[in-house]
């Protein structure tokens, strides 16, 4: 019988318990400290921001992950001075090769052509004119061009910078001297860069040659 009621005393306590809580209400708070969180809405307006917004513009000169700055401009001068850069500043191997080729298939290929003869699918329906050759003589094709055209755009050939970043950018530049290249008839670039490489091997064998002789002199 006791235990009885006591199990009939904590059945009323229990009861009344719950049955206090209203789901519409915050329930009660222990140690409240770490429940309010003191951060600020990404687009909140609030006092203690300059203008009155949360939402800030990044510190000046900050670079996002992986971004490398290219110190040409987006002017005429950064232009013609693109021409000058003629060497990648990446690796020339058949894997930077086969990246770029399938990244201007996607991007490049619909104006300037799978094989870069600047005769795509949109020039074909006259979608998109004035869409040059990579093997046009008027035109300086170099890898510097290439990416700098692709960074800021050309006049009507938009910026690709938001959709490739600066890796990219020179592996596609990559292909693109290997289709001017092959346009052209001439040695493609993996060959070039493993004649290159060959001549730069003999050339030190020569200056260790040379210095040998100074020496035995
Ligand atoms: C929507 C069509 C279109 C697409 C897509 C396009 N281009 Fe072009 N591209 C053009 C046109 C048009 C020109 C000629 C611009 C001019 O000289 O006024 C051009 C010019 C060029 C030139 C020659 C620049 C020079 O200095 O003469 C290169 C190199 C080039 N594009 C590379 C690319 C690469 C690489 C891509 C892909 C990332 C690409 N283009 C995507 C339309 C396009």
């Amino acid at each position: 019988m006791k235990t009885l009621s006591k199990i009939a005393l904590i059945m009323v306590v229990s009861a009344s318990l719950v049955g206090c809580f209203n789901k519409n209400k915050p329930n009660y708070q222990f140690f409240p400290n770490m429940y309010v969180s003191p951060s600020y809405d990404t687009y909140g307006a609030y006092e203690i921001f300059p203008n009155e917004q949360s939402a800030m513009l990044p510190v000046e000169n900050t670079i996002p992950r992986g971004f490398k700055p290219y110190e040409l401009e987006h002017s005429y001068e950064g232009y013609q001075a693109s021409k000058d850069i003629l060497d990648f500043p990446i690796e020339v191997n058949e894997k930077n090769l086969t990246t770029g080729s399938q990244l201007f298939t996607l991007y490049c290929a619909v104006c300037h052509g799978d094989k870069g003869d600047g005769k795509g699918i949109l020039v074909e329906r006259e979608k998109f004119l004035g869409v040059p050759s990579f093997a046009d003589q008027g035109r300086e094709i170099v890898p510097g061009r290439v990416y700098h055209v692709q960074t800021y755009g050309l006049n009507t050939m938009g910026s690709y910078a938001s959709q490739v970043n600066s890796e990219e950018r020179w592996q596609i530049a990559m292909h693109v001297m290997d289709l001017k290249a092959q346009l052209n008839g001439t040695p493609g670039i993996l060959e070039t860069a493993a004649q290159n490489q060959n001549n730069t091997v003999q050339e030190t064998e020569s200056d260790v040659a040379d210095s040998e002789e100074t020496q035995s002199n």
